[in-house]
């Protein structure tokens, strides 16, 4: 009931537009890493500082205008040039949606391909994140297309999808992120149930840390990451091939306490005008982070 609500309120046009307007608030600040590129570059630096790697999410949804796209994707070369120039060590998550892809299919594709090949030319990788199951296959159709030209470019497997498995093995060849899936899916396409997603998760995770490029490990479960922690023991997989990712703000202890002990480690970062929609789904997916907003609220 509160999953649909949040991500009901998530889909809200006029809050995601107004919420652009007021600034980071309601706790989003705690979870977003600032509104500009300066803040987050600070941000970056301070979590490197830590032997944290980061990947950069210049935040938007809701993308029906060509000016958008495009000033979307000027922001988004910005943020590639200044991890350059500050020799960060980071790189780039970003959404096809973002970049046109609901105006139109070739728009969108030639404003990744603008990225892609300026990432590659500093050797920077770009990370197509995943949608909705309406934008799943164009999103990979458009990987597709860019890794005829590039190796700079991968993607995200989500676990609840019964398709995943077949998905996972055709681009095992990529560095892939693994989740859970955090949108509102039916029963016509995904597991409904947390027991069959959590199940799936973790069979994906093992099968790509045996048979893959190279493994994002992507969730705040404790007791996945454990599991995980003794498989590639057991494994012997070595630390170059996996690493462990959580979004920005969330279980700090945790991130520090896995990069402490020597494991890859990468925190995905999100920044912008257009923390709304994030902001919502992180709320539907974990309702007690319910409890960001109340300290944050107490604490004006
Ligand atoms: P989940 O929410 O299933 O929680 C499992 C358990 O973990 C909880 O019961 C609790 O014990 C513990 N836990 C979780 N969060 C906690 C917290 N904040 N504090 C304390 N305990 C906590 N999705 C998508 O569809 N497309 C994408 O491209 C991405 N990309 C992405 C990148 C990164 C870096 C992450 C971490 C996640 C995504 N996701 C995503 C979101 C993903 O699909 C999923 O919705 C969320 O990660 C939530 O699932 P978890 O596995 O983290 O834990």
């Amino acid at each position: 009931m509160i999953k649909d609500l949040f991500i009901g309120l998530s889909k809200n046009q006029l809050l995601n537009q107004a919420a652009k307007k007021y600034g980071l608030r309601l706790g989003a600040q705690s979870v977003v890493a600032g509104t500009n590129l300066e803040e987050t570059m600070k941000s970056i630096k301070e979590l490197n500082s830590l032997g944290i790697s980061c990947t950069v999410d210049n935040l938007g949804e809701f993308v029906f205008e060509r000016s958008e796209a495009i000033k979307a994707k000027e922001q988004i070369l910005k943020a590639i040039d200044m991890i350059h120039t500050n020799q960060l060590d980071a790189h780039i998550s970003l959404k096809a949606t973002q970049l046109g892809l609901d105006i139109d299919y070739d728009f969108c594709l030639n404003n990744l391909k603008e990225i892609v090949e300026k990432a590659s030319n500093y050797h920077m990788f770009i990370n197509i994140d995943m949608e909705d199951q309406s934008h799943l296959q164009p999103s990979f159709d458009i990987l597709d297309e860019l890794s005829k030209e590039f190796d700079n470019v991968g993607t995200v497997i989500q676990a609840y999808f019964y398709r995943a498995e077949e998905d996972l093995q055709k681009y095992k060849n990529f560095r892939l992120r693994i989740v859970k899936g955090a949108y509102k899916e039916s029963g016509e396409h995904a597991f409904q149930e947390k027991q069959e997603i959590d199940a799936n998760f973790i069979k994906l995770i093992k099968w790509h840390l045996l048979n893959g490029k190279f493994t994002s490990i992507a969730t705040h479960d404790h007791r996945v990451i454990n599991q995980i922690k003794s498989f590639v023991k057991e494994h012997k997989i070595p630390k170059e091939k996996f690493e462990f990712q959580m979004l920005y703000g969330f279980r700090k202890e945790l991130q520090f306490g896995l990069a402490k002990e020597g494991y890859n480690f990468c925190t995905y970062v999100p920044f912008g005008e257009d923390w709304y929609g994030y902001f919502m789904r992180r709320l539907a997916e974990r309702p007690q982070n319910l409890k960001l907003v109340a300290s944050q609220v107490l604490n004006k």
